[in-house]
């Protein structure tokens, strides 16, 4: 697609697209959902509202506007189930300062939810993939493992203090973060999602063409996660993620296995990674705490490269 105001395109592998309005203003176009992930219709609501909206979040914006994506069998299922998933992306759309202004559902087998956003950032603040520089260092916003706990859910084997821990991550939006990290002016940004923490870093690191190191004794992890791992309570799209990255990702032979699992696992609504300047990780990290961001960690940093991955321990 050529229209000198598409400031984000495909190309990049990017959160969303970016079409320049105004000199001051661009438009934020996304949209996502899914198949419930929980149990509970009205949690599932809130983390498929949250992980749509993630998408602006990551690019640097604001939402301003969602539309729901409804797929639903109502001869199978009772309608209080359906309202109540509208009700939890409800509560999320307006917790982000956004307003619901529609959507459109279809007779489906398997219910699905999500979002379609709209949101607006300053053509000049657009946080992209493609923008990490040589020497900045990587921020982690929210702890990882939730691929990882909703497979010990599903085979019974999960705390209710795990489970726990991933609904409320899962559940927080990504705004506070995102506006801390654009306060500071980062460099570049992608939230964690389907292809684990490597994908999306991978992303990052083609989109950018550098290379990342990746320090894995630092990422911040959710309770249990690698003890359910070396369990092998491993979803299916880890080691999908993983034959994906290939041999763009090179891990150290001291990485123990089950963290190299986690490296994979697919997130729902996961945080953001963010890449900032060094002289501006300590603004970072403490504008993050004052806007109340529970985990940031710097998880890495930004070589000269040409878009592959080193882990080390
Ligand atoms: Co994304
Ligand atoms: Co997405
Ligand atoms: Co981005």
């Amino acid at each position: 697609m050529r229209d000198p105001n598409l400031l984000v395109g495909v190309e990049t592998s990017d959160d969303a697209a970016v079409y320049k309005l105004t000199d001051d203003i661009a438009l934020i176009l996304t949209l996502d959902f899914f198949t419930p992930i929980v149990d509970d219709p009205y949690m599932f609501g809130q983390i498929a509202a949250a992980n749509s909206l993630s998408d602006v979040y990551a690019m640097g914006g604001r939402p301003i506007a969602a539309l729901n994506i409804v797929c639903f069998p109502p001869k199978k299922l009772h309608l209080s189930i359906l309202e109540e998933i509208l009700r939890g992306g409800v509560e999320k759309v307006l917790e982000a300062g956004a307003v619901l202004v529609g959507g459109h559902s279809v007779d489906d087998m398997e219910p699905k939810y999500g979002l379609s956003v709209a949101g607006i950032v300053h053509p000049q603040q657009v946080k992209t993939n493609s923008n990490a520089r040589p020497g900045d260092k990587l921020v982690l916003t929210k702890p990882l493992g939730t691929g990882i706990i909703a497979t010990a859910v599903k085979a019974e084997m999960a705390s209710p203090e795990a489970e726990k821990a991933a609904m409320s991550w899962m559940v927080t939006l990504n705004r506070a973060a995102a506006e801390a990290m654009v306060e500071v002016g980062a460099h570049a940004c992608t939230d964690i999602t389907g292809f684990g923490l490597m994908g999306h870093a991978l992303e990052l690191a083609r989109g950018s063409r550098v290379d990342l190191l990746i320090r894995a004794g630092n990422l911040p992890l959710l309770p249990e996660v690698l003890e359910y791992a070396s369990m092998g309570l491993v979803p299916g799209g880890a080691y999908n993620n993983r034959r994906f990255c290939g041999e763009a990702v090179e891990i150290d032979s001291g990485v123990p296995q089950e963290l190299q699992d986690v490296l994979f696992d697919p997130q729902t609504s996961g945080g953001l990674l963010i890449s900032v300047a060094p002289e501006k990780v300590e603004d970072l990290l403490c504008l993050l705490e004052e806007k109340g961001v529970r985990v940031a960690r710097v998880v890495g940093e930004v070589l000269p490269g040409e878009g592959r991955i080193r882990v080390v321990p």
